[in-house]
């Protein structure tokens, strides 16, 4: 039997033994003051999928600053750099590999994170979202537009955090530059009014994104650095889709030719865009030409159709959120073409092991006593 396209190792720049990622999610669990993954929690969850070919922690904040959710860990602080060491570590003794998601949430934040500051943002242009705050959901704020002391002081948020991953032990760093997030907010015409260099032509408004990349590069070799893109998100997250949108993204992806990154990694469509005007439908095979390197593609795929998408030559990884929540040993299952488990919604963002560290592998849960 023809061996599946998913579980033909990979190696270029980063070497995989699969090509089954497990996509960034946020979970939550970092219910601490110092905002640090714990050994009780995070350092079993991420050993648990480690068979994955690579592992993309959930979104890591950059600085105290660029955080939006409750209880998201960091990677700004000798604590947290510590505490990440301990995950790394666990993943590599079990024969995976891991990179951390860099996140900043720009203006999908709220006061109540900041002592009663307002989030920072390109511009001041409220996302009308919600935020995840210790008190509750709350409405998002109009934010702050960033001047360029911040602008540069967030590069340099991105550098640190970058250096400190590779303290940390991460085999490389993902550029959270997706859903809505800061960079994304910079891409955005509906989100981005700047009349400075970091707005109006699309050249400027992806100048902070070329800022952050380069200045990765000089603490972190290219090769281990990826990107991540959602091109046709629309009406989720404050991001309203134009004219101008793909194109920016096609000059984006372009771009990236004159690195050797890791990989590019996209998302299809979060929701039906069929009638957007501006929107690509396909992602993968509207972008496989326009890049050179590696792409990994996400965002609603199965063992049939990611298995197809890599056939079809429109993708080389392909990274599955939710069913790693539920089977752990995705890996296993999609070799032997197991049952796949359920994941429970209730428990994505509460805290604790419920609906974290007690999904069953396949094996376990068809124990018979
Ligand atoms: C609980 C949860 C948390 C998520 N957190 C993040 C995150 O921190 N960073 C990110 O880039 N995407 C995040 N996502 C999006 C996923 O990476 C992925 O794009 C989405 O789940 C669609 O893929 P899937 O259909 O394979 O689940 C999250 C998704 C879920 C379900």
């Amino acid at each position: 039997m023809k061996k599946q396209a998913l579980l033909i190792p990979y190696n270029k720049n980063i070497a995989l033994d699969n090509r089954i990622v497990m996509a960034p999610m946020t979970r939550s669990r970092a219910t601490n003051v110092e905002n640090k993954p714990t050994e009780d929690l995070h350092v079993p969850y991420y050993k648990q999928r480690a068979s994955a070919g690579l592992i993309i922690t959930e979104g890591s904040q950059v600085s105290k600053q660029a955080v939006g959710y409750v209880n998201t860990p960091g990677i700004y602080s000798q604590e947290q750099v510590e505490a990440w060491s301990k995950v790394t570590k666990e993943v590599h003794d079990n024969g995976g590999k891991i990179f951390i998601q860099l996140w900043h949430v720009g203006r999908m934040s709220h006061p109540d994170f900041h002592d009663g500051d307002l989030p920072l943002a390109p511009s001041a242009i409220n996302p009308n979202a919600k935020s995840y705050t210790p008190n509750g959901f709350k409405d998002t704020v109009t934010p702050k537009a960033m001047s360029i002391d911040e602008i540069k002081q967030t590069v340099s948020d991105f550098k640190n955090a970058a250096k400190n991953a590779i303290v940390a032990g991460f085999d490389g760093v993902e550029i959270h530059s997706s859903n809505g997030y800061l960079f994304h907010q910079f891409f955005n015409g509906t989100s981005n009014h700047r009349t400075d260099e970091y707005g109006g032509s699309i050249e400027n408004r992806t100048r902070f994104f070329f800022e952050v990349l380069d200045a990765i590069k000089e603490v972190v070799p290219q090769q281990k650095i990826g990107a991540r893109f959602n091109p046709s998100l629309d009406g989720l997250f404050g991001i309203t889709m134009d004219e101008e949108t793909i194109p920016t993204f096609e000059y984006i992806i372009k771009r990236l030719n004159d690195y050797d990154l890791a990989y590019i990694h996209l998302s299809e469509p979060f929701t039906d865009v069929s009638n957007i005007p501006y929107a690509v439908q396909h992602i993968a095979a509207h972008f496989r030409p326009l890049y050179t390197g590696t792409l990994m593609i996400n965002s609603n795929f199965d063992r049939e159709s990611g298995n197809k998408i890599i056939e079809d030559g429109n993708a080389d990884l392909v990274a599955f959120g939710k069913l790693f929540i539920s089977n752990p040993d995705l890996v296993e299952r999609f070799k032997n073409n197991y049952e796949l488990a359920e994941w429970n919604e209730d428990t994505f963002y509460t805290p604790g092991k419920e609906g974290y560290l007690d999904y069953p592998t396949y094996k376990e849960s068809n124990i018979t006593v």
